[in-house]
């Protein structure tokens, strides 16, 4: 057909032209933040980059994923007294093992509490980095003349939040997680009743039971946020922010909100005008493989091939489970790409190709996949569904569990926790994901995730841009970040309402009595 192809030469040639010709030349301050955050927000910057936009980034001396030299960018450096990297590792080794150890209710508490503990300090590490930047006068000097038209941040640590703010510049944010919980529960109404609490491991049809855990876990997080995390930002603000500041509400001020989810994923909620969801933005056609590789896919024939990674902050598994997960996967007929860093385990078979880098991606487009094993980060949870590959999940830390949870309702993945993994279960699960029914659950989820007008990317530019040719979006923003709680639940219009109502209940009563006294001391007066 013509006029379609036509129409499609149309979108190639002419759409990029009027975008950019509609705002070019923008200049943006990213405050991002490291390790697979990096790799959402990198994506995000390249497009900007191809629009002719100019991008300074802040980054940490010893950072771990954001490159000193880019042509996308031009990197600030900060010096960083303490390697986040080697931090995270070292703790996630210790919960790993933890929850190895039992999956006890107290073993769990024991586990958050170290995670909160591990977070906190970061909190308190990327804190000291911004007082450094704010300390050094020709620095502020430098970011104030440059201009910028907004701030490009990640709230998950909220060191881009109060830079923005110090220097008045518009915000937009990147955002799934903020400083302590999940992003949206900040800003728009969040009913406890049926929009579970991250890190709660319930879904939005609760019991009574699991509405009360929510509750419960609800009020961990507030703890969190006013015990553990909020100290740090607060002395920040009272030192570098005129008339102090709140953290939260400093996030909940921000123009446009990049939110890195979206409604295929996730379960549906309450939302406000100024946040954009772009789920799955990162995702691409996959590219063909290497040669090598290719051959390695291809040889599997009718089976196909299995992928397995855990992500990025994984070093090592436990000896012991590796050897498990080995000689299940020497059974399969599947062909098996592993990325596993650490002792080659002895029961490997010759189906498993191991690997320390993986072009996950491509391989998850390609035909061949049959089920992907993964530890449930969110951008590989987004791959997968993107891709349309069932997932057979290990949750280690944060998010994850609550990540799969999502694929594991729709009948789209399972989840295998860590202290309940040995090769019968494993083989088991491996076997069930491989079902028909898994496959085709998630292959629908893929075709609502891509029916969309236009793609994620795009949208988050199209926000980024828009702030920047209005200089803001604070008409999106609702007046609740303003408020305090009690006007927010009306909890003062309640009291005065509720006196009112006592005073002319009292009143009418007192008004009964006397009348009634009258009553009868006339009629007794009568009767003498
Ligand atoms: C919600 O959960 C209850 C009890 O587990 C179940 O009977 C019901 O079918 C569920 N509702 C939906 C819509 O899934
Ligand atoms: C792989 O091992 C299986 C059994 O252990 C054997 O039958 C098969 O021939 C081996 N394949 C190759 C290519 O070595």
């Amino acid at each position: 057909m013509p006029s379609q192809s036509a129409r499609g030469l149309f979108a190639v040639l002419v759409m990029p032209l009027l975008f950019a010709a509609s705002c070019h030349g923008g200049k943006i301050l990213v405050f991002p933040l490291d390790g697979s955050h990096w790799i959402n927000m990198k994506v995000v910057i390249e497009e900007l980059h191809a629009r002719g936009h100019s991008i300074d980034v802040i980054r940490a001396s010893d950072s771990w994923y954001i490159k000193e030299e880019s042509p996308f960018y031009t990197p600030i450096t900060i010096p960083q007294d303490l390697s986040l990297e080697n931090f995270f590792v070292l703790h996630l080794e210790k919960a790993m093992k933890a929850q190895r150890e039992g999956a006890s209710w107290f073993a769990h508490l024991q586990l958050m509490r170290k995670v909160m503990t591990i977070l906190s300090q970061a909190h308190a590490v990327k804190c000291a980095m911004l007082a450094r930047i704010l300390d050094d006068k020709s620095l502020v000097q430098n970011l104030f003349e440059a201009k910028y038209d907004l701030v490009l941040t990640d709230p998950a640590f909220a060191t881009g939040v109060v830079l923005a703010k110090y220097l008045k510049l518009p915000m937009v944010l990147n955002v799934r997680w903020i400083t302590s919980g999940d992003g949206q529960s900040a800003i728009a109404p969040s009913p406890l009743s049926y929009v579970p609490v991250p890190g709660s491991g319930l879904t939005d049809n609760m019991s009574f039971t699991e509405r009360l855990k929510n509750m419960l876990f609800y009020s961990f997080i507030v703890f969190q946020e006013r015990f553990m995390v909020g100290p740090s930002y607060s002395a920040i603000c009272d030192k570098y922010i005129e008339g102090g500041c709140d953290v939260v509400s400093l996030i909940q001020e921000a123009d446009i909100w990049l939110f890195r989810s979206d409604f295929v994923f996730d379960f549906p909620r309450p939302t406000m005008p100024n946040v954009v969801y772009i789920g799955g933005f990162q995702c691409k056609p996959a590219q063909p493989l290497s040669p090598d590789l290719e051959a390695f896919v291809e040889s599997a024939g009718e089976h196909g091939v299995i992928i397995m990674t855990l992500g990025t902050l994984v070093k090592a598994l436990p000896d012991d489970v590796a050897e498990e997960i080995a000689s299940v996967f020497a059974k399969m007929p599947q062909k098996v790409i592993w990325r596993h860093i650490g002792q080659r385990p002895s029961t490997l078979g010759n189906n498993t190709l191991i690997v320390d880098w993986m072009p996950q991606k491509d391989l998850l487009g390609h035909p061949q996949t049959k089920v992907f094993v993964a530890h449930g980060g969110t951008n590989g949870v987004q791959e997968a569904i993107y891709y349309g590959v069932p997932v057979l999940g290990i949750p280690l830390f944060f998010d994850q569990f609550d990540n799969l949870l999502r694929l594991q309702e729709r009948g789209a993945g399972k989840i295998l926790k860590l202290a309940d993994i040995s090769g019968h279960s494993f083989e088991r699960g491996l076997n069930e994901v491989l079902q028909d029914s898994y496959r085709h659950n998630i292959q629908k989820l893929s075709r609502l995730h891509r029916d969309q007008p236009i793609s994620p990317l795009e949208h988050a530019v199209f926000w980024i841009e828009y702030v920047m040719r209005h200089k803001g979006a604070a008409h999106l923003r609702t007046e609740a970040y303003r408020m305090p709680w009690y006007a927010y639940h009306s909890v003062d219009i309640l009291v005065t309402l509720l006196a009112a109502v006592m005073v002319f209940l009292l009143s009418t009563v007192l008004m009964f009595r006397c009348l009634c006294c009258r009553g009868k001391r006339l009629s007794k007066a009568k009767q003498h």
